[in-house]
């Protein structure tokens, strides 16, 4: 994707080669510590924002690196109200109206799987980023979770990633498709089982033999922390539980909530490796959190770290993807 002129849009982190993922961290790693390289590249380009539903750190990291590589990040939305889509616009229409105000690349986010790839299909000029479509997938995420792995443990293989909480609907937890091209990685599922790690991806793992064992008693938590190299939580996604409303469904939610809570007494029971990181694609859900605060008091907790790469991150993809031969 990284070297594919016809084709530079980020829909899906499973159309990065190995390759792909060494070139943009090379190019994020000269952005982070050289700052200011690359400055001028986008200048002259315009970025339109899209935003269907909520975020904070996807819209203001994108603006952000749109602005300090040059170019423009004014255009679009970051919420629908207030907007035409509240009567009834088409996302097809809309595109086409970013297009015409002169939007180079889009940055979407949308509640629905595959909306992302729809957007490829009907946008005429732009260049689509996958800013976050439903259940489905958040690459620019991932990729920025790449390079955080990469930054704090020098390696992106031989590693033992424990991913906990909402397996199911956390999109962020894709993570384990890069991942599963580097050698030796092996993946640890702790969830409750309404919301583990979905079957299609168990079987992908399976078909690329990659290694993985799943759990659903949180118990286990300080053995399998003693077992790997990151703990990454996924924050219950309430807004995209399908078993919202119904009387089983409080039940259940009720259960799931408390169900896997890393806390720093967890963590003080356990005998971390060296470089174990606590991850977290944030926000945190200050009711009903997947790792209690006081894991910030710990010397583990990395998700502020990993949350400011994303600027860095979203700047290496820029580049990589529009900032050569555009
Ligand atoms: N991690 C992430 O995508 O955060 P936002 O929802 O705030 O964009």
């Amino acid at each position: 994707m990284f070297r594919d002129k016809d084709n530079r849009h980020v829909v899906s982190i499973r159309d990065f080669l190995k390759e792909d993922l060494f070139d943009f961290l090379g190019t994020t790693g000269v952005i982070k510590t050289k700052q200011g390289t690359y400055k001028e590249t986008l200048t002259g380009k315009k970025m339109a924002r899209l935003f269907y539903s909520d975020s904070t750190r996807t819209y203001e990291t994108f603006g952000e690196a749109m602005r300090r590589l040059g170019g423009e990040a004014s255009l679009g939305f970051r919420n629908i109200q207030g907007t035409s889509v509240k009567k009834g616009e088409s996302l097809k229409s809309t595109i086409h109206m970013y297009e015409r105000y002169g939007a180079d690349v889009i940055v979407m986010r949308h509640p629905k799987d595959g909306s992302a790839k729809y957007a490829t299909d009907v946008a005429k000029k732009a260049w689509i980023i996958n800013g976050g479509d439903g259940n489905n997938e958040h690459p620019t995420q991932n990729l920025m979770d790449i390079y955080t792995i990469q930054e704090k443990q020098c390696r992106l293989d031989d590693l033992t990633i424990l991913f906990f909480g909402d397996l199911r609907y956390g999109r962020t937890t894709r993570l384990v498709y890069p991942m599963s091209l580097f050698e030796g990685n092996k993946f640890i599922f702790l969830s409750h089982p309404v919301v583990s790690m979905p079957n299609y991806i168990k079987d992908f793992l399976k078909e690329n033999g990659t290694q993985f064992e799943e759990f659903s008693d949180p118990k286990m938590f300080p053995e399998l922390i003693n077992n790997c190299n990151i703990a990454y939580g996924s924050r219950n996604q309430e807004e995209r539980w399908a078993i919202e409303g119904t009387t089983e469904g409080d039940e259940i939610r009720r259960e799931v909530r408390n169900c896997v809570v890393l806390t720093k007494g967890i963590i003080n029971r356990a005998e971390p490796k060296d470089n174990f990181i606590v991850m977290h694609p944030l926000p945190k859900d200050g009711k009903y959190p997947c790792i209690t605060d006081d894991v910030e008091e710990t010397p583990y907790c990395w998700y502020e770290q990993q949350a400011e790469n994303g600027v860095y991150a979203r700047m290496g993809i820029l580049y990589s993807q529009f900032g050569v031969e555009w």
